[in-house]
């Protein structure tokens, strides 16, 4: 089995999903470490509460992005992970790190990609754009995370209708709800294309 490591800088309700996956068998893989840049994440509460080792680390706390990602690679290789699965994870992955995981590495993005990707776009931003441009359709995508940021191959995607009373916190649960779907059956099937 594969062994996957979840990045999340919040709440965690994707990486809750993955777990949840794990144990209803719909997801074959073991979870074997979280890693987040937030040391007040809710994610971690989920880790502790079912036993998976976490790591917190920021690339603050480093003079380089070299030596930050030097660091994250050995806890990596410590875990023997051969998926990360970015479930709400906020900051940048250094291109040292998408070198050694190429094709390895899966993001979530709760919009419809290419809509509402790239810098500035994330969580609530994209719920706020989407209610704004008054667009009747919206929902997310996991996709192979390349250098250019949320503009690896997409992988899976999941709409969702806008109803005309929608705001975007509303709006943000509904397409949550799709992830929650959406990610664990996008890894499984992901998890079958790669070799060894
Ligand atoms: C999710 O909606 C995820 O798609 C989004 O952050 C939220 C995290 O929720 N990710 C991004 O915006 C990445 N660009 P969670 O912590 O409850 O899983």
């Amino acid at each position: 089995m594969k062994n996957i490591v979840v990045f999340a800088s919040g709440s965690g309700s994707n990486f809750q999903s993955l777990i949840n996956a794990v144990s209803d068998g719909k997801l074959t893989a073991n979870i074997v470490g979280l890693i987040t840049n937030n040391r007040s994440a809710f994610a971690l509460e989920r880790a502790q509460k079912h036993g998976i080792p976490t790591f917190i680390i920021s690339p603050d706390q480093f003079n380089s992005e070299p030596d930050y990602s030097k660091t994250v690679l050995s806890k990596l290789e410590e875990w023997n992970t051969d998926l990360l699965i970015l479930a709400g994870y906020l900051k940048k992955i250094p291109i040292e790190i998408i070198k050694s995981f190429d094709n390895r590495i899966l993001n979530i993005h709760p919009s419809l990609l290419p809509k509402y990707g790239g810098k500035g776009f994330y969580g609530s931003k994209v719920h706020e754009a989407v209610i704004r441009n008054k667009d009747s359709q919206s929902g997310c995508t996991v996709h192979v995370v390349t250098a250019e940021y949320d503009e690896g191959p997409v992988i899976g995607q999941s709409t969702v209708q806008v109803a005309d009373s929608d705001t975007a916190a509303s709006l943000a649960e509904k397409v949550l709800e799709r992830e929650h779907i959406l990610l664990p059956e996008t890894i499984q099937k992901y998890l079958k294309t790669l070799k060894n």
